[in-house]
């Protein structure tokens, strides 16, 4: 077996046979395997379509014994696998790539402990993320991120890429919110580093290890989290600017005017906002400029008192007006408006699809060259197959989300773009990952945001981890010529 667009051969692993199959059915149960080739389709598929793996076989354990029976049977028949949760990551991690066996945590979706005094969730991994979020609202929490995919991607996912979104800026990553981690190594291990406290500096911080590893070190199977108390006042300011110039001035005013409420600053162009309003249907709410903006921001601050915070960002708004830094804006705090607004940003991602196919850098780059990189690819690749080059994202933590969409995959404008734009980004002193993860996509360019240093201690620890490389291999890590 060979991926002829990726150019790489299968691994030595064990190819599955008949009696492995029984081996999970009696381990398992019939009704908690997929062997049938439709069915395993979408465990094969990226969310963006952009890699299709061949595996034949989904296991969908339970409970932390099944995961560790299952590894444990893999690692000693050498069965390659890849752990897989919502399947909403965006660089082709959770999809295999030949024929690994997909074992997906849906089905551990028990919450195990909610502790309202000290904020702390404890749960399986198989938690989707908006029915935590739901579940911590009828105590007066909330989960410290949140994502456009929160309806369909899992706690251990989310843990497992360490993902950002759009609440990073204020409450920060999950390096620093995740407590504790129940994990199963390769050969069935099971490290119980479940720890609830908010303080506890005994040795290794052995959690850090599967926050980020992107199923390339084990399989996350329960999670304990802090979780902030659930703001009393939400409001939102949704701004259209003329100028990237201006938006930096605006985000420089927004951080000194409304400090400690702060809880989102978000950016986006005006191709990136056509996504949603022209691919998927949705209203502008500014509407005083037929043509629209340039640029938007959503702003959005949280608090304990909306009188308070109201007055706060209405008075951040007039100085942004006052200045001309901002042409045009909308405030609300009125859940269905508030909602409407984030759902503009947060379907971006979801709307760009419907381009055909797009490339989509996620990248951490400083103020200096944040939208720089939109304006270089434009000048590098005006093609007219091209249907656009946006960016848009997380402003506020110097995070750009670059997408490049053509009707359908072509090899020529593949090659214009990388390697150049990783080189441009590591030139810039940026990261050709800020959120999404290495996942099979970018194993290539790793070393462009990594020392070699680096790079042979996660080589040291995978071997340590894995010594049979059976966890998602391809992926994270290239293989060693
Ligand atoms: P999956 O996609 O299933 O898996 C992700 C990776 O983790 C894979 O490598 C997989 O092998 C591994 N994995 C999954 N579960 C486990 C486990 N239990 N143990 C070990 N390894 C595991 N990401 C952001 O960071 N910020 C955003 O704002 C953001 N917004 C998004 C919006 C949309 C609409 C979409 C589609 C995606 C977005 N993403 C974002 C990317 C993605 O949703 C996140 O990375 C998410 O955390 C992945 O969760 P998941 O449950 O879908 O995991
Ligand atoms: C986002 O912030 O919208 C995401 O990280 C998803 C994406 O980049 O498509
Ligand atoms: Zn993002």
């Amino acid at each position: 077996l060979t991926s002829i667009r990726y150019k790489m051969r299968r691994g030595p692993y064990a190819t599955i046979t008949n009696a492995d199959v029984r081996f999970f059915e009696s381990l398992l149960g019939s009704n908690r395997l997929i062997t049938d080739p439709d069915e395993c389709e979408s465990y094969n598929i990226d969310f963006p379509r952009t890699v299709r793996g061949a595996s034949r076989l989904v296991l969908k354990p339970k409970s932390t014994e099944e995961v560790s029976a299952c590894l444990k049977y893999c690692n000693e028949k050498r069965l390659a696998v890849c752990p897989q949760s919502g399947n909403t990551g965006l660089v082709s991690g959770s999809n295999p790539v030949f024929d690994e066996i997909v074992i997906s945590m849906k089905l551990m979706n028990k919450i195990l402990d909610t502790n309202e005094l000290a904020g702390v969730l404890t749960c399986e991994a198989g938690c989707v993320l908006q029915d935590l979020e739901n579940h911590l609202a009828t105590v007066g929490l909330m989960m410290p991120l949140d994502l456009g995919a929160k309806g369909s991607c899992l706690i251990g996912g989310c843990v497992s890429t360490n993902a950002g979104g759009v609440r990073l800026l204020r409450y920060g990553n999950l390096h620093g919110n995740v407590l504790g981690i129940e994990a199963v190594k390769a050969n069935g291990d099971v490290v119980d580093a479940l720890n609830v406290l908010k303080k506890n500096n005994t040795g290794y911080h052995l959690k850090h290890l599967f926050i980020g590893s992107e199923g390339t070190l084990g399989i996350v199977t329960k999670v304990a989290i802090q979780c902030p108390p659930l703001p009393k006042a939400v409001n939102v300011a949704f701004l259209g600017l003329a100028s990237f110039d201006k938006v930096m001035k605006t985000y420089h005013l927004a951080r000194r005017e409304l400090g400690e409420i702060l809880s989102s600053c978000e950016m986006m162009d005006r191709l990136s906002l056509d996504v949603s309003i022209n691919n998927l249907g949705m209203k502008n709410p500014l509407t005083s400029r037929k043509d629209g903006h340039e640029f938007y921001m959503l702003i959005e601050t949280s608090g304990s008192h909306l009188a308070h915070d109201e007055e706060k960002l209405s008075s951040f708004v007039e100085k942004a007006i006052s200045n001309d830094f901002i042409e045009d804006g909308t405030l609300t705090n009125e859940t269905t408006k508030v909602e409407n607004i984030w759902s503009l940003r947060e379907r971006i991602s979801e709307g760009v699809l419907r381009d055909g196919y797009v490339f989509k850098y996620d990248i951490s780059l400083p103020f200096s060259s944040f939208y720089e990189v939109v304006k270089v690819l434009r000048k590098r690749i005006s093609d007219p197959r091209v249907v656009r080059i946006s960016g848009y994202g997380h402003l506020g933590d110097g995070n750009i989300h670059v997408q490049i969409s053509i009707p359908e995959y072509y090899e020529d404008v593949a090659a214009q773009l990388e390697p150049f734009i990783f080189e441009y980004v590591s030139q810039c002193q940026g990261s050709i990952s800020a959120e999404h993860g290495i996942g099979f996509k970018k194993t290539k360019y790793l070393h462009l945001s990594k020392s070699s240093s680096e790079i042979e201690m996660m080589y040291g620890l995978k071997k340590m981890m894995d010594p049979n490389g059976i966890l998602n291999p391809y992926k994270v890590l290239a293989e060693k010529s």
